[in-house]
């Protein structure tokens, strides 16, 4: 009988705010025919709910009932990944400035998280996965066959959210932009429960100075190492 678990390994990609997480996952994810599991995603749903609701920011009890009430779907579309929330798609609502600039205080709740762990826990049982997070490595699952941490320094990463912008066709404050980043960090690397950190067995890579191909490179052959070394065994 096969066993699901040894079909397909599982890939965590954690690291802060804008450090490339998303874009390197799902270059890794297409060349493996693996699923990309966008974590984020999921607590900027939430994120979405609670604005829209008016719920208090710091109403731990309110944000996590709210939780309990809502569902969240991630599905494969032909161009790319869409986030289904209580059914309605909020893949563009989620990346508004307002979300990005509130999520951080959403996220840092121990009963959020906790919740939000469970689900992704289910998500990432069936392995062939791979999924970005801050807390992943550390967390969600800490059994993941490859761990990879992205850094880049928050200039670097300021840089390249302005360039994205830009791309989109708005022009944004560099320095806010990079202090707004900066505020993210903090809190996501303070917070009590599954704070943004290193896992121990991760392998860091800083990506400042390199290009997308090379980080996605890099990452694809710790995948690959494991994949080799599972077929020779
Ligand atoms: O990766 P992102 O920018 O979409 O994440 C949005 C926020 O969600 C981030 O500031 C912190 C939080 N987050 C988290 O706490 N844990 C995760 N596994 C993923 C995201």
């Amino acid at each position: 009988m096969t066993d699901m678990k040894t079909d397909g390994i599982a890939v965590a990609i954690d690291g802060p705010a804008a450090a490339g997480k998303s874009t390197i996952a799902k270059i890794v994810a297409n060349e493996l025919a693996y699923t990309y599991i966008d974590t984020g995603a999921m607590y900027r749903a939430l994120t979405l709910k609670v604005l829209r609701e008016k719920v208090d920011l710091e109403d731990n009890h309110a944000i996590t009932e709210l939780l309990a009430q809502t569902n969240m779907q991630l599905e494969q579309g032909e161009n790319g990944q869409h986030v289904l929330m209580d059914g309605e798609d909020v893949t563009v609502a989620i990346r508004s400035e307002r979300v990005t600039n509130h999520v951080s205080y959403v996220a840092k709740h121990p009963s959020v998280r906790k919740e939000m762990i469970q689900r992704q826990r289910e998500l990432a049982n069936k392995r062939s996965v791979v999924m970005d997070g801050r807390d992943i490595g550390t967390h969600v699952i800490p059994d993941a066959e490859v761990k990879i941490f992205l850094q880049a320094s928050v200039e670097e990463r300021a840089k390249r959210r302005y360039d994205e912008n830009m791309q989109k066709g708005f022009t944004t404050d560099f320095e806010k932009l990079k202090e707004e980043i900066k505020q993210r960090d903090r809190i996501d690397s303070k917070r009590e429960v599954a704070p943004l950190i290193k896992a121990d067995d991760a392998v860091e890579v800083n990506t400042t100075n390199l290009t997308i191909n090379q980080v996605a490179a890099s990452v694809l052959d710790e995948a690959r190492k494991v994949l080799e070394s599972r077929r020779d065994g």
